[in-house]
C-alpha cells in the first residue's frame, strides 16, 4: 500500500486534494495528514474521512525537526505532497515574518528530512520516492493585460512577502533536486476556488459578505486579473504530476480562465440571485450596491495568467470545470455549509476582519 504523507491536508487545497485521493484510490493508499491547525486549517474540513483505517491525522508544526524527522522514522511514506503554508498575501503584508518561518523554513526541514528518510548509503534514493512541492504562479511577479502569460521558463520576480517567500521554498526544492538529485518536482498553480476556502479570499469572502448583507470590498479600480482553477481540477494534476510528470521537472497549472475581480463579484451577485428563492429573505439585499471600492492593496499585482502547455502536451491534463459550472458548485456548497461558515467566522475572523477593513 502506498503511503502519502500530505502537510497542510487541513487547508482548502489540502482537504479537497485528500477527498480526491480517497474517492480515485479508495483503501489501497493510505495518507498521513499532518497540519499544525492554524486559523486556515479545520478538521471540520475532513469529517468525512476522518475514520478510515487508512487516514491518519498528526498535529504537528512543519518547522519542528523532531516531530517532522519522526514521522518519516515511524512510517515508510512514498509520497510528499506539500501544501502547508501560510498562504494569504494580504496577512504577509501585515505580518510578514511567519511566512518566512512557515514557508521557507518549513520547506527546509520537510526537504530535509524526506532526504534523509528516502537517500541511500551510495547517495541515490530508494525506488520510487517522490516529493511534490506545491506553489504559485505568483512567484513569476505581475503580467500587464499585454503581456503572454507565465510559462516555467518565465523569470521569478514576486512582489508580495507571500509571493517572495513562496519563491524562497521554489529555490530550496530546485537545489535539492539539483545538488542531491532529490526526487521531486514543483507545480506553480493559478488561483483556486471551491468548497472549504477560509472566508478571507476574494470569492469565499464574496459570497459570504453577499449572504450576510454585508459591504463587498473591491481593492483598487477592481480590474486586476487572476486565472481561475476549480480545485479539484487542481488536485486531479497534482496526482498526475506525481505519478506521470518527469521528475526534477516544474508544471504550471491553470484554468485559462482569467477574470477580473469585479467580473467575478458579478458574477456572484447574479449567481446567488438565480439559486436563492424569493422567499429567501437574504434576496433582496444581494444587489450591485453592496459593491464598494476600498482602497487598493500595497504592491497589488496587476494580472496572473499560466499557460499549461507543458502539463497539457506531456501528461494529458487540462481544466475539466468550466467557471460557469464551477462557480455554482461553489455557491451552493457555501449556502448549504452555513453552519461550517459560521464556525470559522467564529472567533478570531471577526478580529482580522474589522482590523483588515476598518475604513
Ligand atoms: P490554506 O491557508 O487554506 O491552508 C494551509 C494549511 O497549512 C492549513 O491547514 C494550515 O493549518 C497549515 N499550516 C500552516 N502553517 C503550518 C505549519 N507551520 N505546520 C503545519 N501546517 C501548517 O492554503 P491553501 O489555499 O490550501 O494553499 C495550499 C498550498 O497551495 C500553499 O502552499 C499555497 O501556497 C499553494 N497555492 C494556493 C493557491 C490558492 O489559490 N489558494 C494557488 C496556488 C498555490
Ligand atoms: P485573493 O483571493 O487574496 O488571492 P491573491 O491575492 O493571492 O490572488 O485575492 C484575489 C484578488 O481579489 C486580488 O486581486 C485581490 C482582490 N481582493 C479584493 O478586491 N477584495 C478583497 O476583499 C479580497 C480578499 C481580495
Amino acid at each position: 500500500m502506498r503511503t502519502y504523507l500530505v502537510t497542510g491536508g487541513a487547508g482548502f487545497i489540502g482537504s479537497n486534494y485528500i477527498h480526491y485521493m480517497f474517492k480515485k484510490y479508495g483503501d489501497s493508499i493510505r495518507i498521513i495528514n499532518v497540519d499544525v491547525l492554524t486559523y486556515a486549517g479545520n478538521l471540520e474540513n475532513l469529517k468525512d474521512v476522518e475514520n478510515r483505517d487508512n487516514y491518519i491525522f498528526i498535529k504537528a508544526d512543519i518547522t519542528d525537526k523532531d516531530a517532522i524527522s519522526k514521522i518519516f522514522e515511524t512510517y515508510d511514506i512514498d509520497r510528499v505532497v506539500h501544501f502547508a503554508a501560510e498562504s494569504h498575501v494580504d496577512r504577509s503584508i501585515k505580518n510578514p515574518e511567519v511566512f518566512v518561518q512557515t514557508n521557507v523554513l518549513g520547506t527546509a526541514v520537510m526537504l530535509n528530512s524526506a532526504k534523509a528518510a528516502w537517500e541511500l548509503p551510495d547517495g541515490g534514493y530508494k525506488p520510487d520516492k517522490r516529493f511534490l512541492h506545491v506553489s504559485t504562479d505568483e512567484v513569476y511577479g505581475s503580467l500587464t493585460n499585454d503581456d503572454e502569460y507565465f510559462y516555467e521558463t518565465t523569470p521569478y520576480a514576486p512582489h508580495s512577502p507571500y509571493s517572495a517567500s513562496k519563491a524562497g521554498s521554489d529555490m530550496l526544492v530546485k537545489a535539492y533536486m539539483d545538488t542531491y538529485k532529490f526526487p521531486a518536482n514543483i507545480t506553480n498553480c493559478s488561483n483556486n476556488y471551491g468548497p472549504y476556502q477560509f472566508p478571507e479570499k476574494l470569492i469565499p469572502l464574496m459570497i459570504n459578505n453577499c449572504l450576510q448583507g454585508k459591504n463587498l470590498p473591491v481593492y483598487g479600480d477592481g480590474k486586476n486579473v487572476r486565472d481561475w482553477l476549480y480545485v479539484e481540477d487542481h488536485a486531479k494534476a497534482i496526482d498526475m504530476v506525481q505519478e506521470q510528470g518527469r521528475l526534477f521537472e516544474t508544471y504550471n497549472i491553470g484554468g485559462h480562465n482569467e477574470k477580473q475581480n469585479i467580473e467575478i463579484i458579478n458574477i456572484i451577485i447574479e449567481t446567488l440571485r438565480e439559486i436563492l428563492p424569493d422567499s429567501d429573505p437574504r434576496k433582496a439585499h444581494i444587489t450591485k450596491d453592496l459593491i464598494t471600492y476600498v482602497e487598493d492593496r500595497k504592491g497589488h499585482d496587476r494580472r496572473y495568467a499560466i499557460a499549461p502547455d507543458k502539463i497539457g502536451a506531456e501528461i494529458g491534463w487540462k481544466p475539466e470545470t468550466m467557471f460557469k459550472e464551477g462557480i455554482k458548485l461553489t455557491i451552493k456548497w457555501y449556502i448549504e455549509h452555513e453552519e461550517w461558515m459560521k464556525n470559522v467566522t467564529s472567533g478570531d475572523y471577526q478580529k482580522y476582519y474589522s482590523e483588515m477593513y476598518k475604513d
